[in-house]
Parts: structure tokens; sequence; C-alpha cells
């Protein structure tokens, strides 16, 4: 079993380290064999995402920062799990770990980790409401590039003053949140979408082919995975009825994006 945690602190040692170390710590205690890597992302050459949308438009290795983006690419494609760990800066995750998710950005167009497994973590001063979007912010990244939510720690900073009654909560928050992240990585099940993840899907089919079609990266994966012929990105159960409500509002989005296409047809010309 291989598990990825990215920590996006520049203390490596910190307190969102020191969470991770524990859950860490608990997975291999029952499997010890785990390969459980750090990966910090301020030791890497990223730089900030540039914003020329290449990524999402040609392809993702015409990135300028594609070397470091595809090192941790391979790394998460070959993790049976990920920890995606950020302290809470301002409310948020840090830039840190927002410029990673950023340059992600073609992994919600062409997502692929349905393999992967993710906890998030956050950390702060205060946990609760001020890590719940950080935490939730993460989930929702890492969901819309295909990885399979398993659970969210939102705990206070070890440094910071906490009583007893606090300290103990947030310990069986994490021995709990890590216990479900086991049985979900041992399940290996892909999960059953939901209604929304279907929903969603329509609507992801028909905007990846909005556009001069052959010529955008969306289009040819899209084609290559066969999902303008398919209901869900794997194969999934859907009753009669649900599956003709998602046809018709496929071709609803479908109609409801036509002046896009239309409009970019007319300035190509
Ligand atoms: C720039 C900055 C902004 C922060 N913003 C918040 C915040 O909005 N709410 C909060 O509770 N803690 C905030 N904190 C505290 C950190 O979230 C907290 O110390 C965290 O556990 C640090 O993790 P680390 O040691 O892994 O870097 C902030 C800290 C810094 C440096």
């Amino acid at each position: 079993m291989k598990i990825t945690a990215i920590i996006a602190s520049a203390r490596k040692k910190g307190n969102t380290y020191k969470v991770v170390r524990q859950i860490e710590d608990i997975i291999k205690a029952d499997y010890p064999d785990t390969d459980f890597i750090y990966y910090y992302p301020s030791e890497h050459d990223t730089n900030f995402c540039k914003g020329c949308t290449i990524c999402i438009t040609k392809g993702e290795h015409l990135c300028p920062h594609y070397q470091t983006v595809d090192e941790l690419e391979k790394l998460i494609t070959e993790s049976d799990g990920v920890i995606l760990a950020s302290p809470v800066y301002v409310m948020q995750v840090s830039a840190l770990m927002k410029n990673l998710l950023d340059h992600f950005a073609y992994r919600w167009h062409r997502p692929k980790f349905f393999n992967q497994r993710v906890i998030t973590v956050a950390t702060s001063a205060a946990a609760g409401f001020v890590g719940k979007d950080t935490v939730g912010y993460m989930e929702l990244c890492a969901k819309n590039m295909g990885m399979i939510p398993s659970g969210k720690i939102n705990v206070i900073g070890d440094e910071f003053p906490q009583s007893e009654q606090v300290r103990k909560k947030e310990e069986s928050q994490i021995r709990k949140v890590t216990g479900a992240f086991i049985s979900s990585l041992k399940n290996g099940k892909l999960p059953k979408p939901s209604i929304k993840d279907l929903f969603w899907f329509r609507i992801w089919q028909t905007t990846t082919r909005i556009g001069e079609k052959e010529k955008m990266a969306d289009f040819r994966y899209w084609s290559e995975k066969g999902w303008y012929n398919s209901d869900y990105y794997y194969p999934a159960s859907i009753d009669p009825v649900t599956g003709t409500v998602l046809k018709a509002f496929g071709a609803m989005v479908r109609n409801s994006f036509r002046h896009s296409f239309e409009n970019h047809q007319e300035k190509t010309k």
C-alpha cells in the first residue's frame, strides 16, 4: 500500500506535519509495510501558475512547469491513498496548496485518479468552522480530479493551548477518520456515483465539446476514454428512470450551450 501525503506548509515539521505523522503511525501500526511518502510543495520548483490556460486547452505537457507537475502526477497515480494537508491561512488553504491545486486545474476537465482514496487535513489556531472550508475545498478539488473522498480532519495546531477535552476529541477524530481511510483503501471498490455526480458528468460531457474540438485536449481525452458514449467515468448501474432524466438533462445542457458552440465557430471562421 502506498500513501502520498502532500504537506502544504513551509514549516516541514510544523503542526500539519505532526497530524499527518499521527495518521502514518496509526496506519503503520496495522500495516507496517505501507510506503508512506511526504511531498512538500515548498521543496519543488513549481513557481506560481502563469495563467496561460494551455494545460486545459492544449495539454498539460505544454505547462511551463510541466516537469514538477508531472512528477507529482506520477506519484499520485502510483499511490493508493493521498493526504492533502494544509494549514489554514486567512480562512483558506495556504498559497502553497492553492498553487499546487491551480497546477492541476486540467484534471477537473480530464479526471484520472479514480483509484486513489483521499483524506484532507487542516490545522489552524481554532479549527471548527475556521478549518471547515479548507478541508472542504481540498476535498472538492480532489473529488473533481477523480479521487474518492474518505474523510476530513480539521484540528487545532499542536502549538496552541487547548483543553484536555478538546485534545482528546481531536485525537479520536484523527483515529476515526484514519480508520475509515484504511477501510476504504482495503475495500478497493469504486463507489456508486451520486445523482449529483451523474448530473455533473453530463455537464462536463457537453462543455468538453465546445470550441475547435479536435484541437482541444479535453475532447481528445474524453474521446479516447469513450466518455461521450457513457453515463459516467466508469461503469455504474443506473436505473432506467434516472437514465432517462439524465439523458433529457444532457440534451438541455447541450441546447443551452448551443450559443457558445455557434459563437465560437463564427469567431474562428
Ligand atoms: C499567514 C497565516 C495566516 C493564518 N490564518 C489563520 C486563520 O485564518 N485562522 C486560524 O485559526 N489560524 C490561522 N493561522 C494559524 C495556522 O493555521 C496554524 O498555526 C497552523 O497550524 C500552522 O500549521 P503549520 O505549522 O503546519 O504551518 C494562520 C497562520 C499564518 C502564518
